[in-house]
């Protein structure tokens, strides 16, 4: 079981789409996939058509979260789409988020993930644009770290602090986990016509060797369909097929599943500035 946290605090970078896309694609290539919302817009439910909004509060995954107490077993409330497990959020999850904070255990994610045992292949965690506390959570208990990001000035700046998270985070799982591996950054919307993108997308891959000292994985391009497959509430791969999207998704998920364990990227202790 590997999980992997979809992280960027910029707002709008493309971590939702990423997340239903490569999660859908791990499943169509026979992985058992789990995705957590972690933000309370509950966009990933809402883009895999599980109308979040309205729901009680015991249906969304962060109240479970919330009120897990080991040794109690953690049995969250989840559902089926696409041929994928997902934990549902919506704007309870604000609540919730306090909740976490007041009761001050660092831990408590990464407690409640590790019950599931080996049921999943792989955990995706689309996380909320924010540095607070779920945020964190998220951090403190994934694996991994893909962190997306548009080849623009405002979000190529924003890398800082990602980088600075990660260290935070690095500092709270000191007892428990290993530093996060950072998998990668991954330039998203992209439009190699753009003479800014180019530029953007240089600067990113100077930032993620020298600074983050991570791979760059490839682009996913910029397309309206994407867009469009989110109002349909479907995966990319099933709204358009022929969507040239997809093949940057599949070599993201090919770095992923095709990877030998030995010569992947080594984990980093990311130090601050
Ligand atoms: N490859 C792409 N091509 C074109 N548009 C895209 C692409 N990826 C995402 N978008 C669009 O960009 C917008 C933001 O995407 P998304 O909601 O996935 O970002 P986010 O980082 O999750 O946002 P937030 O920080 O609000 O959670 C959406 O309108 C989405 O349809
Ligand atoms: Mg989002």
């Amino acid at each position: 079981m590997k999980t992997i946290a979809i992280f960027n605090q910029a707002g709008g970078v493309g971590k939702t789409t990423l997340t239903r896309d490569l999660g859908f694609e791990l499943q169509h290539r026979g992985k058992n996939v789990l995705l957590i919302d972690a933000d309370a817009q509950g966009s990933l439910s809402d883009f895999l058509d599980l109308e979040p909004f309205g729901r009680p509060q015991g249906e969304i995954f962060w109240n479970t979260v919330c009120e897990f107490e080991p040794p109690a077993p953690f049995t969250p409330f989840l559902e089926a789409a696409f041929g994928m497990t997902v934990g549902i959020a919506n704007f309870s999850v604000i609540e919730c988020e306090q909740r976490l904070s007041f009761r001050n255990i660092s831990t408590i994610l990464l407690d409640a993930l590790e019950t599931l045992g080996n049921s999943f292949d792989f955990i995706l965690v689309d996380c909320p644009p924010s540095v607070h506390e779920i945020a964190v959570q998220v951090l403190v208990a994934a694996d991994e770290i893909l962190i997306p990001v548009q080849t623009e000035q405002k979000a190529f700046m924003g890398l800082t602090i990602v980088q600075n998270e990660i260290y935070k985070a690095n500092q709270r799982r000191r007892r428990f986990k290993p530093p996060l591996r950072i998998g990668g950054v991954i330039p998203t919307i992209y439009n190699e016509n753009r003479r800014v993108h180019r530029f953007y997308l240089e600067e990113i891959q100077k930032f993620a060797q020298d600074g983050l000292r991570c791979p760059l994985l490839p682009p996913v391009r910029d397309s309206i369909a994407v867009t469009e497959a989110s109002n349909a509430r479907k995966p990319l791969k099933l709204y358009k097929p022929g969507c040239p999207v997809n093949q940057d998704i599949e070599a993201i998920a090919e770095s992923l599943t095709g990877r030998d364990e030995k010569n992947s990227p080594v984990e980093v202790t990311v130090t601050h500035g």
